[in-house]
């Protein structure tokens, strides 16, 4: 049941929701927009009709127009994001003390409304906001790696690992970079859009995060030993067995401050002319 109502009262008949409906499942009955009568089951639940009505005269889902945050005069300067984007680093160094759960819950929360393909929104977060857990979590993996080593079972191209035990046995943690949380996106293979689904959720965690002084790292060294190395931990840490996981990240405070942008070239550009 989608709830489409339209406010006749603040409708300006501009059509706006009807040209931006993907689905064009809405159009103007006698007077004012209406879904067609048998198509609501086609709607993606975009929400672009009630996004886009200047007059908040559209509502669909409950969705109450007046309690929704308005884009005018809130979206950020170009300037601070780019700036963002380039200066945002691959923090290695953390500090032990975890983030308070209110402030990974408002980042995931935000996150949520990273894209999906078809808006499926099947994207599962799988975050470890207790240290207890992460440590645990650390060990058992390690342990895993370990065992796997001693019995010569290192999956092809993965035999590096066996140097990252003993740099661990030496007291240096290269796969967790002693981070106090980590997070995984997966969403269910069969989605339509698996891959981009959830490195786009994950580029928007990291941003943010480091937006608000969080430090991030894409950690490939940690998906690999969670879903080829250890056997079983994916599952022991929640992840479906149909989904595919995107990638792993840790997060935490940094124990670095990065103080300028870096250098970095578009190396590879291809101006299409046909
Ligand atoms: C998909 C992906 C996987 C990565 N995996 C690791 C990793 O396992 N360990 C690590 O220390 N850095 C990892 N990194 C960080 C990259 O090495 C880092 O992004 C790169 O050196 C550039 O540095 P910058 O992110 O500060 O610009 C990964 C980055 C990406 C994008």
């Amino acid at each position: 049941m989608l709830n489409f109502k339209v406010n006749e009262e603040r409708c300006i008949k501009c059509g706006e929701c009807v040209k931006d409906c993907v689905r064009n499942i809405i159009a103007f009955n006698e007077e004012y927009p209406s879904i067609i009568p048998g198509r609501e089951a086609e709607c993606i639940r975009c929400q672009h009709c009630f996004a886009v009505c200047s007059e908040g005269a559209v509502s669909i889902l409950g969705l109450d127009p007046d309690k929704a945050e308005p884009l005018m005069g809130n979206l950020p300067e170009a300037a601070n994001l780019a700036i963002l984007m380039k200066g945002r680093r691959a923090v290695r160094r953390y500090l032990p003390e975890p983030l308070p759960w209110e402030t990974i819950k408002e980042l995931l929360e935000v996150v949520a409304h990273a894209p999906t393909g078809i808006n499926n929104r099947q994207t599962l977060f799988s975050v470890v906001d207790d240290p207890v857990v992460m440590e645990k979590i650390r060990q058992e993996t390690m342990a895993g790696i370990r065992k796997a080593v001693n019995e010569g079972k290192l999956p092809k191209g993965l035999e590096f690992y066996s140097g990252l035990l003993d740099a661990w046995d030496s007291g240096a943690d290269v796969i967790f970079r002693g981070a106090p949380h980590m997070l995984a996106v997966s969403t269910p293979k069969n989605g339509p859009s698996p891959e981009a689904d959830t490195l786009m959720a994950l580029t928007y965690f990291e941003l943010l995060a480091q937006s608000k002084g969080i430090g991030t790292l894409w950690d490939g060294l940690l998906k690999w030993a969670i879903t080829s190395i250890v056997p079983g931990m994916r599952t022991k840490i929640g992840i479906p067995e149909d989904h595919y996981i995107g990638y792993t990240m840790v997060f935490g405070r940094p124990d670095v401050k990065y103080c300028r942008v870096v250098k970095r070239d578009l190396d590879h550009l291809n101006r299409i002319s046909f």
